[in-house]
């Protein structure tokens, strides 16, 4: 527990008598607000390699050579240059030129995926490219496709002949023998002859769900396994840009994959400490595929747009912002986008989401504008996104932000500016100390209830060393209990960050760690996990001495009802090294034995982590329970959170 701000607060808890049973009285039969069934979900940004390199399965880097370094993820040998005369796609107009001179290196090139590229024995590989001949007699060119292991060891190989002058796409599928986490891929010229090779792509031909151009199974499944009620994306930062020429712009994210022009990603430079040169992003996955996978999750999708800002914290006193009056481009993106995902095939955007593959309607009900914004710029702003939304849409629900900080001048500025504007949900941040997180948990109770609706958007427990470990998801948990509590209030959260590669990440904790072929669940994970797949549907007063449960005696409690089930949800966790005994007394039950399950998530070490080589040293264990006489006696384990459910 070295490093921990907890002492005083376990020293208290020891000084107490051990032998203290807490009452605690809840009434089953007097149901309190609605829980939203979107309440828990998550929040996807293309940090930490998250998106290409990670969720999104393409397996090669800088497949269309469009990188400032058009060579970067290559490394070419013999005569191989780039070319951008004729392109195959306007706006990814790079390509190399392969020319096979006899030369004794051969001539061909490597690609050297994301920190390598994993593939598994057994799985089949769709290596693609657009390709054409140069040469004058138009003969065709073959060239070999292999799988090369870090020991330099070839262990697949295709071949594919290029035939004639015109662009055509090719394919060959990859069967390896072998499971290899830093595999390369090597093109390599077989027969003389000149050819041009555009958007180089190698992918799993299994996907989740098996969607082209889709997500890294297991990667996604992990997402599935959340039950994730709402899917914000793409951003965080990159949606703002560092420029304004850098911000996220959707419509360049759909239509086809090949020609949607890539970007810079902003956590390639951001921390100087922490540079990647090689982190660009593809928009392989675009907002149809973001769509699309809200859909395959059961999440409602919660886009988030550029509101005319770039990024505050790197433009602070530059003239890098839209003015109010040149906004209508940014508005239209608004509207559109709208439009593209619920909008008729017979619309301009509709049409373009059915030619995609996907006619029916994506159902959007939210949508963001700006990021961590602050200051009037902000509210000026947005003031114009309201109005034209309002008037075109007006079934969207806007959500507005509160800035970066949790509290605070900007903050209590901006709150009272999204009231007067009449957004929906007001997205609050806070990236914060155990402390803070535990003190928090009351956060809500005093909240008004008038007005807008807290989205908790983007939040974790940052202890000092920024690492995820089972303290700072035992303070997340212990945090929680406010937002279930208030439930009438907030209505939406979304842990933050969700991926990091472990070769490539700029930002920590997040709550999924992986590498190129596993990934690692956190102790931060599974708290979430368990408040979404135990949310219940309302919430049930729960109180001791009359009062909520958020830290006497270092407990933090909060209850639900779920209607679907006919259960009392009891969530609970110790923040104390010493056992809790507690007695719950249960108004409006039927006198009898009650059988239920209590999944824990408990260790005595709060450091403790998961990680890929040890990936289950804290996970949730289930036991059986029993309630008799309408009251659940139990002791809650030191520096523990419990999820009781009981059949009613
Ligand atoms: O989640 C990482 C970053 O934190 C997000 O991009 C930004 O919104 C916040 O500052």
């Amino acid at each position: 527990m070295a490093g921990i701000c907890l002492g005083s607060l376990l020293m208290c808890s020891f000084l107490q008598a051990q032998n203290s049973t807490y009452e605690l009285q809840v009434d089953v039969k007097a149901l309190g607000a609605s829980i939203q069934p979107s309440m828990y979900g998550i929040f996807f940004e293309d940090i930490n390699f998250g998106a290409d390199g990670g969720l999104y399965a393409e397996l090669i880097k800088n497949r269309s050579f469009e990188f400032d370094n058009p060579f970067a993820g290559w490394v070419p040998f013999g005569d191989v240059t780039i070319e951008t005369k004729n392109p195959c796609f306007d706006r990814n107009s790079h390509y190399v030129r392969l020319k096979n001179r006899h030369l004794i290196t051969g001539t061909g090139l490597d690609n050297e995926g994301f920190r390598g590229i994993g593939v598994k024995a057994g799985e089949k590989y769709d290596f693609t490219v657009y390709a054409r001949t140069i040469n004058i007699k138009d003969t065709p060119v073959k060239i070999r496709v292999e799988l090369v292991n870090a020991e330099n060891n070839i262990f697949e190989t295709q071949r594919i002949e290029i035939a004639g002058t015109d662009w055509k796409k090719y394919a060959v599928a990859l069967s390896p023998k072998a499971t290899e986490v830093k595999a390369r891929l090597r093109i390599t010229m077989e027969t003389p002859g000149t050819i041009d090779l555009e958007h180089i792509s190698l992918f799993p031909q299994k996907t989740f769900m098996n969607r082209p151009n889709g997500m890294r199974e297991d990667l996604a499944q992990a997402l599935k396994a959340l039950k994730p009620g709402v899917f914000r994306f793409p951003g965080g930062c990159i949606v703002e840009g560092t420029t304004i020429e850098t911000r996220y712009q959707w419509k360049n994210t759909v239509g086809p994959v090949e020609n949607r022009p890539i970007n810079i990603n902003r956590w390639n430079y951001t921390f100087p400490h922490k540079k990647f040169p090689d982190y660009y992003q593809s928009y392989g996955l675009g907002f149809y595929e973001y769509f699309l996978l809200s859909e395959d999750l059961g999440a409602e999708p919660l886009p988030v747009l550029n509101c005319g800002l770039s990024c505050q914290f790197e433009n602070e006193g530059m003239d890098q912002h839209v003015l109010v009056k040149d906004l209508q481009p940014y508005v239209d993106d608004a509207l559109d986008l709208i439009e593209f995902a619920n909008g008729p095939v017979t619309s301009k955007w509709g049409r373009l989401r059915a030619q995609m593959g996907h006619p029916e309607s994506f159902h959007l009900k939210f949508i963001a504008i700006g990021n961590e914004q602050w200051g009037p710029i902000y509210p000026e702003r947005l003031k114009v996104f309201v109005d034209a939304i309002r008037e075109k849409y007006p079934e969207i629900k806007i959500v507005g932000g509160s800035g970066p900080g949790s509290e605070g001048e900007d903050f209590d500025y901006l709150w009272p500016e999204m009231r007067r504007l009449g957004v929906d949900l007001v997205d609050e941040h806070f990236y914060r100390s155990p402390e803070w997180f535990l003190r928090e948990a009351a956060r809500y109770d005093s909240y008004d209830r008038s007005g807008p609706k807290v989205f908790a958007g983007e939040y974790a427990c940052h202890p000092d060393n920024r690492e995820n470990s089972f303290l700072t998801a035992l303070c997340e948990a212990a945090f929680m209990t406010g937002l279930e509590r208030n439930a009438d209030v907030v209505h939406l959260a979304t842990y933050a960050p969700l991926f990091a590669h472990v070769e490539a990440w700029q930002w920590r904790p997040d709550l999924i760690w992986f590498d190129n072929l596993r990934y690692v669940c956190t102790p931060n994970y599974y708290v979430q996990q368990l408040y979404s797949l135990n949310s219940g549907t309302h919430v049930l007063s729960l109180s001791l001495d009359g009062k909520p449960l958020t830290g006497q005696h270092d407990l933090y409690a909060t209850a639900a009802f779920d209607q679907k089930t006919n259960e009392l949800i009891l969530k609970i966790a110790n923040v104390s090294i010493q056992k809790k005994r507690i007695q719950l007394f249960v108004a409006g039950l039927e006198e009898r034995k009650h059988a239920g399950t209590c999944t824990l998530l408990q260790s005595m070490d709060l450091e403790i982590k998961n990680t890929l080589e040890q990936p289950t040293q804290i996970v949730p264990r289930v036991v059986p329970v029993e309630m008799g006489n309408s009251t659940l006696k139990t002791t809650l384990l030191p520096f523990s959170f419990s999820v009781y459910r009981i059949s009613l």
